[in-house]
């Protein structure tokens, strides 16, 4: 693959999850909506969104299978085999983003997000925030466990996060590094631990993840809508 310089933002697409919530026996990433596969969507995105190179974290076993999926981009985009859990798959893939000054972390299982919003995390990071999350509201009432019973919070105080996040290449490298044995499901709430301030730009609610079988259903109809 070509050098990655300063001035290239570089997307890790993390598609290395199984399908098993799905019911499915492919990879969730590898699942077509509209006859497109997922992971082919959120590749697509992320450049439409001003992205210069993408690094797919796919399956170990689907690494070959992965690289047909993105026949048009020759070495804008890599494939590569992800780990066991989701921070292990960007990890590995901040070892392909060279000397990018701006590294955005996408979920493959977010195939419909608008390239808007990968535009807006782009240039909040550019403006200087060094790691910046796109947000929306919650629209249903939250409650909080405690223990055998559950009390009522103010669902204003909370905001759903989605990706892709952006930072700067050097934050998230440190946030990494300082990992350990704790587990995370995002890479803003790494940054956090290492007391870097994360901003929020709004988000859209068609960055939404695909989790269930009612999301897939959705996520076709939306994309048959587009096309
Ligand atoms: O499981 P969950 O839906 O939270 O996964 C979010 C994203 O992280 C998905 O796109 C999935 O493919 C990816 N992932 C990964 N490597 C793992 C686990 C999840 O790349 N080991």
């Amino acid at each position: 693959m070509n050098s990655l310089g300063p001035e290239d933002v570089a997307a890790i697409v993390v598609a290395a999850g199984s399908g098993v919530r799905l019911g499915r026996e492919l990879p969730k990433a590898a699942i077509e909506i509209a006859g497109v596969p997922m992971v082919t969507r959120a590749v697509q995105a992320m450049f439409s969104g001003g992205a210069t190179r993408v690094i797919v974290v796919a399956p170990e076993a689907w690494v070959e299978r992965f690289e047909q999926f993105f026949p048009t981009y020759g070495e804008r985009v890599s494939v590569i085999p992800g780990g066991l859990l989701r921070q292990d798959s960007v990890r590995l893939g901040l070892e392909h983003i060279g000397e990018a000054g701006i590294v955005l972390v996408h979920d493959a299982a977010r195939p419909l997000v608008p390239p808007f919003i990968v535009d807006r995390v782009i240039e909040a990071v550019r403006d200087g925030d060094p790691a910046v999350i796109p947000v929306v509201a919650e629209a249903d009432s939250l409650r909080r466990i405690r223990r055998s019973w559950t009390v009522a919070v103010d669902r204003s105080t909370f905001l759903r996060v989605q990706t892709p996040q952006g930072f700067e290449a050097d934050t998230l490298r440190k946030a990494h590094e300082n990992v350990g044995d704790k587990e995370y499901t995002d890479d803003a709430t790494m940054c956090e631990a290492i007391d870097i301030p994360v901003v929020t730009v709004p988000g859209d609610s068609l960055a939404f993840k695909i989790t269930e079988p009612m999301d897939l259903v959705l996520a076709e109809v939306i994309a048959r809508g587009e096309s």
